[in-house]
């Protein structure tokens, strides 16, 4: 099957590919597998002071829709608040990158990966999912 050009170019030039210290308390950290394919994906965010998304930083073991999706979901949340970061769409990354039909699940595996990482960071903060501090 062809990639779309976008999705070649994340795979082949991936941004922000690395990892932050796990322990770190500005850190949050999103590990999620597919069931569809075993492929696996961690995605960490670096919050400022403010609640909002400084760096972004994957590792995705997978397809090259996997790697791409982690490598878009990290540019466009930087700049983000935690909220903001939550309410990307697996379909806008699928759209994005022109996904075809069966490489959904891993548009889908980044927006999981994106939540699970936002979820971390307010557990260590003790902010309750429901009621995020302005
Ligand atoms: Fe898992 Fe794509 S099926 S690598
Ligand atoms: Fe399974 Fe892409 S994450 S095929």
């Amino acid at each position: 099957m062809a990639y779309s050009d976008k999705v070649l170019d994340h795979y082949e030039n991936p941004r922000n590919v690395g990892a932050f210290d796990k322990g770190d308390e500005t850190i949050g950290t999103g590990m999620v597998g597919a069931p569809a394919c075993g492929d696996v994906m961690k995605l960490q965010i670096k919050v400022g002071a403010d609640g909002v998304i400084q760096d972004a930083k994957f590792k995705t073991y997978g397809c090259g829709s996997a790697i791409a999706s982690s490598s878009l979901v990290t540019e466009w949340v930087k700049g983000k608040t935690l909220d903001q970061a939550m309410s990307i769409k697996n379909t806008q990354i699928a759209e994005e990158l022109a996904l075809p039909p069966v490489k959904i699940h891993c548009s889908i595996l980044a927006e999981d990966a994106i939540k699970a990482a936002v979820l971390d960071y307010k557990t260590k903060h003790g902010v309750a999912e429901s009621k995020e501090a302005a």
